[in-house]
């Protein structure tokens, strides 16, 4: 088997978690994106409903990947190197319950260990859920998915290290409508429907394009699902699904993380495997930034086009701008001629990344709870903060500590954009949404050494 790239990158500079980063130089060159992490990961839990082997291709080598590979495999599911490089072949046919250790030893900060409820109650009738890391973005309730899984059935149990479920009369379909569209608990429901005796209706899902891909997959399996407008997804229950061949979609997500390093550090980056169909809403405020694009065949080429301009952006559940988008935007307006505004009504603690921007000399002042504005596409939620980004202001280095992964990912792009040396560290988190992380940066000119 051939060495992970990564793996290699490590073997040419030391492993650690401290970046020593000298900013000031635009960054030029390609980086490739492969499958979304927040499609991957999920796919990869799927793959316990159907009764045959399945292919999942393009799947990112990050840390998230990896806690769900190991927590698939204590469950039984035999998971081997396919046919390419990126692929990852699951065989589901001996899966039995796992040890509760064992479970927990490999749950990890990842929240997706929750998914595997409907697919453990399908094959096993009961299921663990250890307690879910993630970022540390907000409370990260589960309610909407516990509420949907009684809906459906399942007794849930919260215990002191987690949440134990059984359905001790099987899972049958219901009528569920989130009060919110979570990405997770719409996943939650499709995993746990697709497999239930009957229909499900389900009201005002996510209807992001990694759950559109979702669908594909278990569609794949023989799952009869029809995505309806007004947010409304009809799934009728099987009695069995086989095993998938996919492609997973591109990392939206690191697509624009690396479009906004080109706008902050005015530089030019093509992003191989960007595709323009995804990313539209993404597209429209990067030129009204300031910044220039070039749609090809085979990913997107981002550069600035002249001095960055101020902008208003509001995030939003799909179509609308990600959440996980605005992070590096913000890096990038601390350069913009002007006053931005930019609105975080998904998360209610997705700002605190803007503390170590304004240590390096950026103007950000956070509102906590918001700001009065017009006619929204979301209902207000008590839970949103706006950011005033002044520009522009000159950075400079500073010492600086990771607090997310988006977060720490505009740490490392403001360091870059800064003038001087910075020292970045619990840069390890970027290993669980950004695949080869060191070397992409290394083939765009960034000046850095792994020093701790
Ligand atoms: C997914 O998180 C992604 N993570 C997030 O990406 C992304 O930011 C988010 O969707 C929104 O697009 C993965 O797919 C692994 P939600 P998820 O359920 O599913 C509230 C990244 O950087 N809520 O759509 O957890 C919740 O608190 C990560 O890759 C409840 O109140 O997001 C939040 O305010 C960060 N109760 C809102 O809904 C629930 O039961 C949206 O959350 C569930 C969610």
């Amino acid at each position: 088997m051939t060495t992970p790239l990564h793996e290699t990158t490590l073997a040419s500079k030391p492993s650690g978690d401290v970046l020593a980063i000298r900013g000031g130089r635009p960054l030029h060159g390609r980086v490739d994106v492969k499958g979304a992490k927040n499609l991957a990961t999920k796919a990869m839990v799927a793959t316990l409903l159907g009764e045959t082997v399945s292919t999942l291709r393009d799947v990112p080598d990050l840390s998230d990947v990896a806690v769900v590979r190991s927590l698939l495999e204590v469950h039984g599911v035999r998971v081997t190197e396919g046919d390419e490089p990126g692929a990852l072949v699951f065989d589901p046919s001996d899966v039995e319950s796992a040890h509760f250790e064992e479970i927990d030893a490999h749950a990890g900060a990842s929240r997706i260990p929750i998914l595997f409820c409907g697919p453990l109650l399908h094959r096993l009738g009961q299921a663990f859920i250890p307690d879910l890391g993630g970022c540390r973005i907000g409370d990260r309730p589960i309610d909407f998915h516990l509420d949907a899984l009684r809906k459906f059935g399942a007794v849930v149990e919260k215990l002191p290290s987690g949440i134990r479920l059984s359905a001790p009369n099987g899972l049958k379909g219901a009528n569920i409508h989130l009060p919110y569209p979570s990405v997770g608990a719409t996943e939650q429901v499709l995993l746990t429907a697709v497999r239930a005796q009957g229909q499900t209706e389900l009201r005002n899902a996510a209807i992001e394009p990694e759950i559109m891909d979702l669908i594909a997959v278990l569609q794949k399996m023989g799952a009869i699902i029809s995505y309806e407008p007004n947010r409304v997804i009809l799934i009728e229950g099987v009695d069995k699904l086989r095993g998938y061949d996919h492609r997973s979609i591109f990392d939206r997500n690191e697509a624009a993380s690396w479009a906004c390093a080109a706008l902050a550090t005015d530089g030019e980056i093509f992003v191989g495997g960007a595709r323009q169909q995804e990313m539209l809403t993404f597209l429209n405020v990067f030129r009204k930034a300031g910044g220039w694009f070039d749609v090809r065949e085979d990913g997107i080429l981002f550069r600035r086009d002249g001095a960055l301009k101020p902008v208003i952006v509001e995030t939003d559940v799909h179509p609308g701008f990600m959440t996980d988008w605005q992070q590096p935007l913000v890096v990038a307006l601390t350069q913009a001629h002007g006053r931005s505004v930019v609105h975080e009504t998904v998360y209610e603690n997705r700002m605190g990344f803007t503390d170590a921007l304004v240590k390096m000399g950026a103007d950000i002042v956070v509102h906590p709870h918001g700001l009065q504005d017009g006619p929204r596409r979301v209902a207000r939620r008590e839970l949103e903060q706006a950011a005033v980004i002044t520009g522009p202001t000159p950075l400079h280095g500073a010492d600086i500590v990771v607090p997310d992964l988006r977060g720490g990912y505009s740490h490392v792009i403001a360091a870059l954009t800064a003038t001087g040396e910075s020292r970045v560290s619990g840069i390890d988190i970027l290993s669980r949404g950004y695949e080869k992380f060191l070397d992409k940066l290394t083939a765009l000119g960034a000046d850095f050494d792994v020093i701790g």
